[in-house]
């Protein structure tokens, strides 16, 4: 049998889980979501999130992907053959390919915006909610846009492990933290964005309502790619010498410190054009930062484009990233359990993907009216099943998986690479993994269905 890929260093290993991490929630929607969930105490209670279930969570994931060195789906089967748990498995292949579809038409939208930013068109757009919603609701060009990133998505991952998702990882993840850093200095630069830090930083603790706490950890799950079987996956490529906690932590310390400079990046610059609201919704990045752009760099015209084009390819290396490694685990399965060759297997996810992707794109257009289920559109339904029901399902399942299922000793051998490491934080993990984890995640998502009235 051929020898299964690994990635070829610990940079590689960091860069392309990081890459995983760090994408369009990062830069769209958190920002969206500590705008209108109370500043800084969204902020506060997002990082309480990722710090007690996000890491640990992660560490599950990786210790159960590579402890296994096997797709999702087959990792679960070898550690619990012929028990419920292999559901887990299965779904978390199921929930990439779900977030996939809807992902890309995302994606799609900011190659769009990175195209027009380059031509000189966001520059001169007059009304920006019109460009947006006649793009959007356009029936072909947000398609022939999602589909332009799902192949480019395709090439990466037909290539494989090593000369697919780490080298173009190696290339992209610098390149994107460089452009962050520019824009942060661009736009503290401006004038009157004093402002805008001051709403980022100022908590507003009357915001925080059960809800908003349920915001934080599926904004957290999400953004941190727990519970989608990509991790996982990722895992499984991992070298014998990676040390995974370590490994998690520079995850989420990269993620995180992305996410707030998006917020640094965003806010200033919004605040430093008065007439446009912080909290504009997802049409944030779409719609109020066009205005922003043309607005703030109405003196210097070269500036202003320089900016909208760092920042939209900013966005759009931060979506490929990610769709790759939701692509990953979709393409790993296939391959492995069916047997096929990576470029079939390939084929099948991308098609598929752009077969259902299509509908999710059209429910901003032809198929608006279409509403699947409680109102929802294509769109809504594949965010709001993703985000607020697989997530915080997985979540739970994982985390009772590795606290109450897996063997003591087989998690410690992961951890401290077969007692080589220390194991200082371990039982800290195991605490937070067997019952904060389970217990706030099963709260947060009761409530969230209306189970009690908090
Ligand atoms: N974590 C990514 C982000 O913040 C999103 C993502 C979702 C990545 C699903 C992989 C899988 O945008």
């Amino acid at each position: 049998m051929e020898k299964r890929a690994n990635f070829g260093s610990k940079l590689g290993i960091i860069l392309a889980s990081a890459g995983s991490a760090v994408g369009l929630g990062n830069v769209w929607r958190f920002p969206t979501e500590v705008g209108t969930n109370g500043g800084a105490a969204f902020i506060l209670i997002y990082v309480g999130c990722v710090v007690l279930l996000g890491i640990p969570l992660m560490v599950s994931e990786f210790v159960i992907g590579r402890h296994t060195h096997k797709n999702t789906a087959d990792a679960y089967r070898q550690l619990a053959p012929g028990t419920p748990w292999v559901f887990q498995g299965y779904l978390g292949v199921f929930t990439s390919w779900f977030i996939l579809c809807y992902y890309s038409v995302v994606a799609g939208w900011t190659l769009k915006y990175l195209v027009s930013a380059v031509t000189g068109q966001v520059a001169a757009i007059s009304d920006s909610t019109v460009y947006f919603s006649d793009f959007t609701s356009n029936p072909w060009m947000p398609v022939l846009y999602m589909v332009l990133v799902i192949l480019m998505c395709h090439w990466v991952i037909v290539r494989g492990v090593q000369e697919g998702i780490e080298k173009s990882s190696k290339l992209m993840m610098p390149l994107l933290l460089m452009i962050i850093a520019v824009l942060v200095i661009c736009s503290f630069s401006m004038p009157g964005s004093s402002e805008g830090m001051t709403f980022l930083l100022k908590p507003d603790f009357s915001k925080i309502t059960s809800d908003v706490v349920l915001s934080a950890m599926g904004q957290a799950f999400f953004s941190l790619s727990i519970a989608m079987g990509c991790l996982c996956t990722y895992a499984s490529y991992f070298t014998d010498d990676a040390k995974l906690m370590k490994t998690a932590g520079s995850v989420a310390l990269i993620d995180t410190t992305v996410a707030i400079m998006s917020g640094f990046i965003i806010f200033p610059a919004v605040f430093s054009v008065a007439e446009v609201a912080p909290d504009a919704g997802p049409g944030l990045v779409f719609i109020t930062l066009p205005n922003v752009f043309q607005i703030a760099f109405s003196h210097v015209p070269w500036l202003g484009w320089a900016f909208a084009v760092m920042f939209y390819l900013l966005l759009l290396l931060a979506a490929l990233t990610s769709m790759m490694s939701i692509h990953e685990p979709v393409t790993a399965f296939l391959l492995e359990r069916f047997s096929m060759s990576r470029r079939n297997a390939t084929r099948i996810v991308t098609l598929s993907c752009v077969v259902v992707g299509t509908l999710c794109s059209l429910s901003f257009g032809p198929l608006a009216d279409v509403r699947i289920l409680f109102g929802m559109t294509f769109f809504d339904f594949f965010d709001f099943v993703s985000a607020k029901v697989f997530l915080p399902v997985g979540g739970i399942i994982i985390a009772l998986f590795t606290g109450w299922k897996l063997e003591r000793k087989m998690v410690l051998d992961e951890l401290t690479n077969h007692g080589t490491l220390r194991s200082r934080l371990f039982p800290v993990y195991i605490f937070l993994i067997k019952w904060i984890a389970p217990l706030a995640i099963g709260l947060i998502f009761l409530n969230e269905l209306g189970l009690f009235a908090l």
